[in-house]
């Protein structure tokens, strides 16, 4: 019979404070009507001093875990996707193994931009399927609004700050995770970066006056880049699931603009109630966008048992990827 990498808990957490485009308006040159209509947002979460990304993540993963019945003990791998972790050294992960006292479990971040998560999925997937009693704890966290331009219109209005998290082990069956996919293009790299405070240009006065400790992005160019991949992908799993498009229940696409995702709920003929979207409530918050989301729909009782989910995120490197389970 058939072993699948399942998902049999999900979580999610945002900080307290809600930033609204009101708020924006009175911080910089905005308007509601712009961000509404060029991005889809009208409010995100915004972490306070003191409150880090893997507070976030902890509190996502406690959920995810008391959701599956696993104790943190239990736990084999803990991954975390993000690109703002709390420092360089050591890992979020390893924080998170910490806080939950998941003494048996490895600990690893991995660095894949908004494509952390399905990254992330993925090597579960594979590392579940080579050992099916395992139990994965898989995590999507940002603190981006400390990665954020203030000053800068065309991106503080974008990025925001939350976790998801799923856990993965094996089950006998057809349900669980059916096929991945990871892409990258690093040509390009230089159309979405933050290039300050890593070894290559560490912390000097002439980085923060350039601010380069802060995210800076070609918005059009990576607009173009993102619907061509998330397209992409999204035919290259399903061909790989033997999956039609009328087989999808639900997809679950990186949230990054409402522009992107109306785009593919066209390309690939969905009707409105089978693209997911939360976007106007959390913004684009990079790797936890996709566990901030399937974490909803599983609450809000969107997913049921044997339901066909495409995931498919895109984000700066490039990195791009896809994800199709059976619920
Ligand atoms: O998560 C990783 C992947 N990220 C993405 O996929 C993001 C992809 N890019 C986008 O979502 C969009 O390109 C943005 C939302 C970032 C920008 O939307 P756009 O429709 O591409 O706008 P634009 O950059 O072409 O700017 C249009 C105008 C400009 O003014 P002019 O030059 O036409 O006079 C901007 O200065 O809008 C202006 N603008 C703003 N106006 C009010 C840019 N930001 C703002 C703002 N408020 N916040």
């Amino acid at each position: 019979m058939t072993i699948r990498a399942k998902i049999v808990g999900t979580g999610s957490c945002v900080p307290e404070k809600v930033l609204t485009n009101k708020d924006l308006e009175q911080m910089i040159d905005t308007s509601d009507e712009w961000i509404t209509t060029r991005t889809g947002i009208k409010e995100r979460h915004i972490a306070q001093e003191g409150e880090n990304n893997s507070d976030l993540a902890v509190g996502a993963a406690r959920r995810a875990l008391e959701m599956a019945g696993i104790a943190p003990a239990d736990l084999d791998l803990i991954i975390v996707g993000t690109l703002t972790p709390d420092m360089p050294m050591p890992s979020v992960a390893c924080l998170v193994q910490k806080e939950l006292g998941a003494k048996r479990a490895g600990a690893m971040d991995i660095s894949a931009t908004c494509s952390g998560f399905l990254y992330s999925l993925s090597v579960a997937d594979k590392f579940v399927r080579c050992s099916p009693d395992s139990k994965v704890l898989v995590i999507g966290s940002e603190v981006l609004s400390r990665r954020t331009n203030w000053q800068d219109r065309t991106t503080c209005v974008l990025f925001a700050d939350g976790a998801g998290a799923a856990v993965v082990t094996g089950a006998r069956g057809e349900n669980g995770i059916v096929s991945t996919h990871l892409h990258a293009d690093g040509s390009v790299w230089e159309l979405l970066t933050i290039k300050g405070l890593g070894t290559a240009h560490p912390v000097d006065e002439s980085i923060l006056e350039k601010g380069w400790q802060y995210i800076e992005m070609q918005g059009r160019d990576v607009f173009k880049h993102a619907v061509k991949a998330l397209e992409s992908v999204a035919f290259e799993a399903l061909d790989a699931s033997g999956w039609t498009l009328e087989d999808i229940d639900l997809l679950i696409a990186h949230q990054a603009n409402i522009r992107i995702l109306e785009h593919l709920r066209e390309r690939l003929s969905l009707p409105k109630d089978k693209v997911f979207i939360n976007i106007h409530k959390y913004g684009n918050t990079s790797a936890a966008s996709i566990p901030i989301a399937l974490d909803e729909a599983n609450r809000k009782g969107r997913l049921k048992a044997g339901d066909k989910v495409l995931m498919i995120s895109f984000g700066g490197g490039f990195t791009w990827a896809g994800v199709t389970m059976k619920w």
